[in-house]
């Protein structure tokens, strides 16, 4: 049970993600009593692997979350008394080559499982991104906060946008029991291989070079992913109904540094490091300010180090090569017939 006694059954979508399964894996360890019901399409992004090894093994079911249908007949069979929603087309590249699954899933997706939280009195937690906010200069020095105005840039972060804005009208119409997090950019284990992070690392150990858009200026607030899974059961157990949390670790570092941490950490030189051509409409630099988080739930990142973090991923990536080569030659196949 939670403090206030409601998750005993949680649905969690996307459970098979990168975030999702971290967050599965550290809830059957903080909480081990809460039954997990993991809803996930499996897509490319997917791997059930990554629920591998639980000693509470939670029910997986392999279904999209736009079957309102399955997604009622879930809540029912399973005594279902929460939602903790990730599941998504998370990756902005692939919005920019077709938008038509995000504004799916990322949309009617998440309607669907608002109006089975709204008729079934379920509590509701939604899992969004700090590109809703859209980007500041490079130069700037200002942090997004809950007040910030919506400006996403991408496909993607277009439809999170939309998604957090029918979360907020649940509660202002029908009183639905939600909460937000607004996340900044996640690393850490199980990430997809398309993803910056993962990219750089197993470039280098296939013997490519690691890829950086532009010049590499762009600026990431980078958050571990286990301190982002800590955030969102804080809030899902003791944020206040109705009311969004920004989460970041104040990681900012432009994507050339990343790059050239890896680099260093995997003992290889600087310039092997490839710019290639920019993603149109790139975001030029995230800031988060976590304050609220904080002050309230008394949130904190407990990997602040990025540096010693990075290390652990990159630890991680080389002893789990069976895990990510099977996705490894159709991403990078994809980025080259795209010039990246
Ligand atoms: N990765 C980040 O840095 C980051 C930062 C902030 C917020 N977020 C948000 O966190 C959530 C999870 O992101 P992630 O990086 O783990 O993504 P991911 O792409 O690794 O995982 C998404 C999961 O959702 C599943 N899925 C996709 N469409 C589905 C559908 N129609 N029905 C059921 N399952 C479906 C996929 O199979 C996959 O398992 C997303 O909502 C994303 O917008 C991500």
């Amino acid at each position: 049970m939670t403090e206030k006694g409601e998750a005993d059954s949680l649905l969690v979508t996307g459970g098979a993600g990168f975030i999702g399964s971290n967050f599965v894996r550290y809830l059957a360890r903080v909480n081990p009593q809460v039954k997990i019901v993991v809803l996930d399409k499996m897509t490319y992004a997917a791997n059930p692997h990554n629920l591998d090894g639980l000693s509470s093994n939670p029910i997986v079911i392999r279904g999209d979350v736009c079957d309102s249908s399955l997604v009622e007949q879930i809540i029912r069979e399973h005594h279902i008394n929460g939602i903790i929603h990730f599941a998504a087309e998370s990756h902005n590249d692939n919005s920019i080559r077709d938008a038509a699954p995000f504004i799916h899933t990322n949309i009617y997706g998440t309607y669907v499982l608002l109006e089975a939280a709204r008729s079934h009195g379920l509590r509701f937690h939604h899992v969004s991104t700090d590109e809703v906010f859209g980007d500041t200069s490079v130069e700037d020095v200002t942090r997004f906060d809950e007040s910030s105005p919506y400006h996403p840039s991408s496909p993607y972060s277009a439809t999170k946008a939309a998604s957090d804005h029918l979360v907020r009208a649940w509660w202002r119409t029908y009183g639905t029991r939600v909460t937000i997090t607004n996340s900044s950019n996640n690393y850490g284990p199980y990430q997809h291989v398309e993803k910056f992070i993962p990219r750089q690392i197993t470039n280098i150990l296939t013997g490519r070079r690691p890829k950086v858009y532009g010049q590499g200026k762009d600026v990431r607030d980078w958050l571990s992913v286990e301190d982002d899974c800590r955030a969102i059961w804080y809030v899902y157990c003791r944020g206040r109904l109705g009311q969004t949390y920004l989460v970041g670790a104040d990681n900012r570092l432009s994507n050339l540094a990343v790059v050239q941490m890896i680099l260093r950490m995997m003992n290889r030189p600087l310039d092997e490091v490839e710019f290639v051509g920019g993603r149109p409409g790139a975001d030029r630099r995230y800031a988060i300010d976590a304050s609220k988080i904080r002050r309230e739930l008394g949130w904190r990142p407990f990997q602040a180090n990025f540096a010693k973090s990075l290390e652990a991923t990159i630890e991680w990536y080389k002893t789990h090569e069976s895990w990510w080569i099977p996705a490894k030659q159709m991403t990078e196949l994809r980025y080259q017939q795209e010039g990246h």
